[in-house]
């Protein structure tokens, strides 16, 4: 009994299935109801008993091998066959969706052009700074209130105490220590404030700070300058004032406001019906922080203004929650696609 086992075996991996007539062979031969596995399993009866359990785990073994052989064939034959008439050549292809920028890198590129055409450069610095770029140098003594304007978050570096920079003026400490002027530069960056999160703050925003020193700079260039890049960014009509205002860093120094662009300077619940909306802070550059970056005060002057990437991208597109540009929704990011 066990050798025809094995010679089963033997004819079963034997047996070539070629074809669906094969197959049905195949399986009347062996495990159909007439078939070769239905007879020997008869015959188990005249085993002699202390055979039995042996020839019947060998009966099984022979069993799943013609049904695997089966099965595999059975599928690989009912497979359907791509051919050249089952591919719907008229079918329209697949959407594959077109990502977009963020509208605050958007608005970042646009700030850069604006400055890069009147011969800004662009400068970059570390987001972890230490005491001296981030307020010292910039004239702000210790202890002194004026760093309780900008809420720091500090954090300790191999037991040196550090900041995350809270303005991008960090930047510019470092141009004027490493370079001569004529300096003309701007500072992009990400700038962080410990402040609760609401539609109108976020504990992390972007600036773009600009730095002009060369001798006889004057507050009239200051002001032209700006009203070249807001009638750059919100279009020809667009006006500016300046109201007096404290930077320790700056002397004189200014809050600067542009006309409404969403009223037309007519009153509106953005510019609270003022007709004017805050973007930016200016001022000369005061000569105690020239004198700290190493620059001769006598022979030359400057001016610095910073403004907050999140309110320029607010007032020309229409956001009214900050909180928005870092949720990453793409119902809001969507919005944005195909802008360059
Ligand atoms: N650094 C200031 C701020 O972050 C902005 C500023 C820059 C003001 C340059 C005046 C001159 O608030």
């Amino acid at each position: 009994m066990k050798d025809k086992i094995d010679s089963i075996i033997e004819e079963i991996n034997q047996f070539s299935i070629e074809d669906t007539q094969a197959l049905e062979k195949f399986r009347i031969q062996y495990l159909g109801t007439k078939g070769l596995l239905k007879d020997l399993f008869g015959e188990l009866k005249s085993v002699p008993n202390e055979e039995k359990k042996e020839v019947g785990l060998l009966l099984n073994g022979l069993r799943t091998i013609a049904e695997e052989k089966y099965n595999t064939f059975k599928e690989t034959l009912d497979a359907p066959k791509a051919t050249a008439s089952s591919i719907d050549t008229s079918r329209p292809g697949e959407d594959s969706s077109v990502g977009s920028r963020h509208p605050l890198m958007l608005v970042r590129s646009e700030i850069i052009e604006i400055f890069n055409r009147i011969g800004y450069t662009v400068s970059e610095g570390p987001e972890i700074e230490d005491d001296w770029h981030n307020f010292s140098a910039l004239n702000f003594p210790p202890e002194h209130p004026a760093r309780d304007m900008q809420d720091t978050f500090f954090i300790q570096n191999e037991g040196e105490e550090m900041a995350l920079r809270t303005h991008t003026s960090s930047v510019q400490v470092r141009v004027m220590e490493n370079q001569k002027p004529p300096i003309r530069t701007i500072s992009p960056g990400r700038v962080f404030r410990n402040e609760a999160i609401s539609a109108r703050a976020h504990c992390f925003f972007h600036q773009v700070e600009g730095l002009y020193i060369d001798k006889k700079v004057s507050f009239a260039d200051l002001k032209q300058t700006l009203l070249y890049f807001a009638q750059e960014m919100f279009g020809e009509k667009a006006q500016i004032r300046l109201r007096p205002s404290y930077f320790p860093f700056t002397e004189p120094s200014a809050e600067v406001d542009v006309s409404c662009s969403i009223c037309n300077a007519k009153g509106c619940n953005v510019c609270k019906n003022t007709g004017w909306l805050e973007i930016l802070g200016c001022g000369m550059v005061d000569p105690a922080v020239l004198e700290a970056c190493g620059i001769d005060s006598k022979e030359y002057s400057g001016f610095a203004f910073g403004m907050g990437i999140e309110r320029i991208t607010q007032l020309k597109y229409k956001v009214n929650d900050l909180r928005l540009y870092s949720e990453n929704d793409v119902r809001f990011l969507k919005q944005f696609t195909g802008s360059l």
